[in-house]
């Protein structure tokens, strides 16, 4: 039965990740984040929030349903999907307070040595039941899983360097120049693991959902020699780092070869839509190419964003963050949820009843319209960025918000099964995020 292989609790990491967008946003609509607000305590959480608690959280929950069907070998150690994800959101608050002691809240200080043990351990734990799960010779032949594989391996190296950056801002003992260390830290946490790990992934999502032919052969290969290259430029400069050397050069190199990587990792994307069997893409296809788009742009800027810094970096960093990755995330998210809902309710009674196709289960224009905040709060927030401007920043966290919310309400109507008709609904509805049924009466008599 399919949903045997299913993870449980991906819907529980959905849900945390998707509060901590929220969070987040909220956050930046009070003021805290914007043009010169980056380098505050309260800044720096907003942006942790965001890339910890919403982009890497979706990411972990992704990656513990989708490495067996990466690897075609059943979840090891399913178990610590729940204390990881215990873990992570514990580590994120913790380490978020703790950047208020930045703006002066000396109370908080403990909260900023504790966050990046219990973030750790979380990594701990999903890289302990990705690794065993993947670590097997057959499955290291399959480009998409060398992917995550390095992606992982960039994602020990951005903890060590957030942990000793935070070891370092607390005042301990430890450390290290920071200007060297936060470039750094952000290319192993946006270029190497967040970005190496969507790669992999959308390799097998993209040919899935388009119908169209895996691919492979030299041009695969040059992402992940690219790639390889990349991240072990990071961790050498990360260990000239810690040896108190400076690491800048490896960084410079690194950071140039980004755009190359890109484009390569493009084309390939570009080739496999030209391939597809689907003629008309579903809208979680079509709104993905425009995180792609995003893609490009992302990597355009990082030419001027290494040369000149300022709000040129800025620009780039948020592009990349909330165009590339987030747009590329809510997407997939929408299907996702409605695959792993059917899969949940409807599997089971395949051949004993009348099953809806998966598509059913969301509204493609209601997807659409919140993308589309998103995306145009994106293009807003960048040009804000770009020029300076905290009202025009607060108008694109604005319509990012509304994006948010739009997405969010999709998704709760696909697990409530809204959109299929009565007769189509069956007696036990699943639960928001738990990996439980209730009954569809009790819920109705409640409501
Ligand atoms: C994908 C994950 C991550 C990304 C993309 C990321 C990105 C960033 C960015 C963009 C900044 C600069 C923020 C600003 O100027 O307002 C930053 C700073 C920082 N990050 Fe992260 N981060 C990630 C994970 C982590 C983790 C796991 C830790 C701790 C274990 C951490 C600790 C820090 C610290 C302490 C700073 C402040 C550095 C300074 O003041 O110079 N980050 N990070």
């Amino acid at each position: 039965m399919p949903g045997k292989s299913l993870s449980r609790w991906t819907m529980a990491w959905f849900g945390s990740a998707l509060l901590f967008l929220l969070g987040a946003c909220a956050m930046a609509l009070f003021g805290l984040a914007g043009p010169g607000e980056w380098s505050r305590g309260a800044g720096m959480a907003v942006v942790h929030l965001f890339v910890l608690g919403w982009l890497c959280q979706v990411m972990l929950g992704a990656l513990i349903q989708f490495v067996p069907v990466l690897a075609a070998r059943p979840l090891a150690f399913p178990g610590l999907a729940l204390p990881a994800l215990a873990f992570s959101s514990a580590g994120i608050m913790a380490l978020a307070a703790g950047f208020l002691t930045l703006d002066g809240h000396e109370a908080l200080r403990p909260l900023f040595l504790l966050g990046p043990f219990s973030i750790g351990a979380a990594f701990m734990l999903v890289a302990v039941t990705v690794g065993a799960t993947v670590l097997h010779r057959a499955c290291l032949r399959l480009a998409e899983v060398r992917l995550v594989v390095l992606a992982m391996v960039a994602l020990s190296g951005l903890w060590l360097s957030g942990a000793v950056m935070a070891l370092t801002l607390a005042g301990t003992r430890i450390a290290v120049d920071l200007t060297e260390a936060l470039p750094l830290h952000m290319l192993l946490g946006l270029g190497g693991w967040l970005s190496l790990a969507a790669f992999g992934v959308s390799y097998k999502l993209f040919a899935m959902f388009l119908l169209a032919p895996e691919q492979g052969g030299m041009v695969r290969r040059a992402v992940f020699l690219t790639a390889v290259l990349v991240v072990a430029l990071a961790l050498w400069a990360l260990c000239l780092l810690l040896a108190g050397r400076s690491g800048g050069r490896a960084v410079s190199v690194a950071i140039g070869l980004v755009p190359a990587l890109t484009m390569i990792y493009l084309g390939e994307i570009t080739r496999l839509w030209r391939s597809r069997r689907r003629p008309v893409p579903e809208a979680n296809m079509l709104w993905s190419r425009m995180g792609l788009l995003f893609l490009a742009l992302a990597a355009l800027l990082i030419v001027p964003g290494w040369q000149f810094g300022g709000v040129w970096a800025e620009a780039a960093v948020f592009v990349a963050l909330v165009g590339w990755l987030s747009l590329l995330t809510l997407a997939q998210m929408v299907k996702i949820v409605s695959f792993l809902t059917w899969v949940q309710i409807f599997a089971p009674r395949i051949g004993r009843q009348p099953v809806p196709v998966v598509q059913k289960l969301s509204d493609a224009r209601a997807v659409a319209s919140g993308l589309a905040f998103w995306s145009v709060g994106t293009v807003v927030g960048c040009l804000a960025l770009l020029l300076g401007s905290s009202g025009g920043f607060l108008f694109a966290v604005l319509l990012l918000t509304l994006g948010a919310l739009g997405v969010m309400r999709e998704l709760i109507a696909i697990r409530h099964l809204s959109h299929l008709e009565p007769a189509e609904r069956p007696a036990c509805l699943p639960h928001l995020v738990l990996p439980f049924t209730f009954s569809r009466a009790r819920a109705e008599a409640r409501s």
